[in-house]
């Protein structure tokens, strides 16, 4: 069994390669001007490989998935995994309006035929609660980061307080809060567009407070932006940020540091200088399970 990565994810893949106690490979990208990608596979490849390429940005990572994919097969591959500690395309799971194509379930479906098995993390899944229903026909493994994120946490010198943005988060932070007796709480949030974000805190006593606001992802960063402006308003001491999936589009970063958020952590789900929970353990306990 081998670890095969891309330059973009290479730290992270090669660490998996580490914890499992495997040879790591890498497939050369050539982009060409018009956009394209040229794919290259080592051809020493084993009967086994995994994969691992975190899925941000990703259209033109598919595609090269696609091409790498094609290529291992013709060489004898026989089993492959797809360890995507972001697996992306999750949120549009059903379509609002007339004519919308509905990600979740086409780029699932598409996996699930590419892929032996499908490991990913936290996946951003609203109306179903197992990754199969989202990608079929394959072994499909959703895996969780709160224990890493728990032990985090508890190694913080001061105990604060966990606050999720939205309902949706209270599944990660009600977890946080099992694992580290820490308190918690959730705010309601009601989007009325990308960029547009409003946050309703809990009627609670926020003075003084040591707050982490805690989600899966940070994409423009208005939620929690709006979050953290709203608990220093309220007289929270300190307001830091801990998120699975690191997206941070565009200025995202300057909204936060506008909002007054003092630390982003985060885990290396996807590179960023926010990285504080390493992956890999994690994604290695399932591959051996
Ligand atoms: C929403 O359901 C998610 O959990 C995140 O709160 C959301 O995706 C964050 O997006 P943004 O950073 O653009 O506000």
């Amino acid at each position: 069994m081998q670890v095969v990565g891309f330059r973009d994810y290479h730290k992270q893949a090669k660490r998996l390669a580490k914890q499992l106690g495997v040879k790591y490979v890498e497939v050369a990208v050539h982009h060409f001007p018009d956009g394209e990608s040229k794919v290259t596979l080592p051809n020493t490849l084993d009967a086994e490989i995994i994969i691992c390429r975190s899925l941000d940005h990703p259209n033109d990572k598919l595609i090269e998935l696609l091409l790498a994919c094609e290529v291992a097969r013709q060489q004898g591959v026989r089993h492959i995994t797809l360890v995507a500690p972001y697996l992306c395309y999750m949120r549009q799971d059903i379509a609002f309006n007339s004519g919308e194509a509905v990600s979740q379930k086409i780029i699932g479906q598409w996996l699930g035929q590419l892929f032996d098995r499908v490991i990913t993390v936290d996946p951003h899944l609203h109306r179903i609660d197992n990754l199969n229903q989202a990608i079929p026909n394959t072994e499909a493994i959703s895996l969780s980061a709160t224990n890493l994120m728990s032990e985090f946490l508890a190694n913080r010198p001061n105990p604060p307080l966990l606050l999720g943005p939205d309902s949706e988060s209270e599944q990660w932070v009600k977890q946080i809060a099992e694992h580290t007796g820490l308190d918690w709480e959730i705010a309601g949030k009601q989007r009325h567009g990308d960029h547009n974000v409003e946050i309703m805190l809990p009627k609670i006593d926020f003075n003084d407070r040591i707050v982490v606001i805690v989600d899966d992802v940070a994409s423009t960063g208005r939620t929690i932006a709006q979050a953290a402006k709203q608990l220093k308003q309220a007289g929270a001491q300190t307001v830091n940020c801990l998120i699975t999936h690191p997206l941070f589009a565009d200025n995202a970063e300057q909204v936060l540091s506008n909002a007054c958020i003092n630390h982003i952590w985060s885990t290396d789900s996807i590179n960023h200088h926010s990285n504080v929970i390493q992956l890999a353990p994690l994604l290695a306990k399932a591959i051996n399970a």
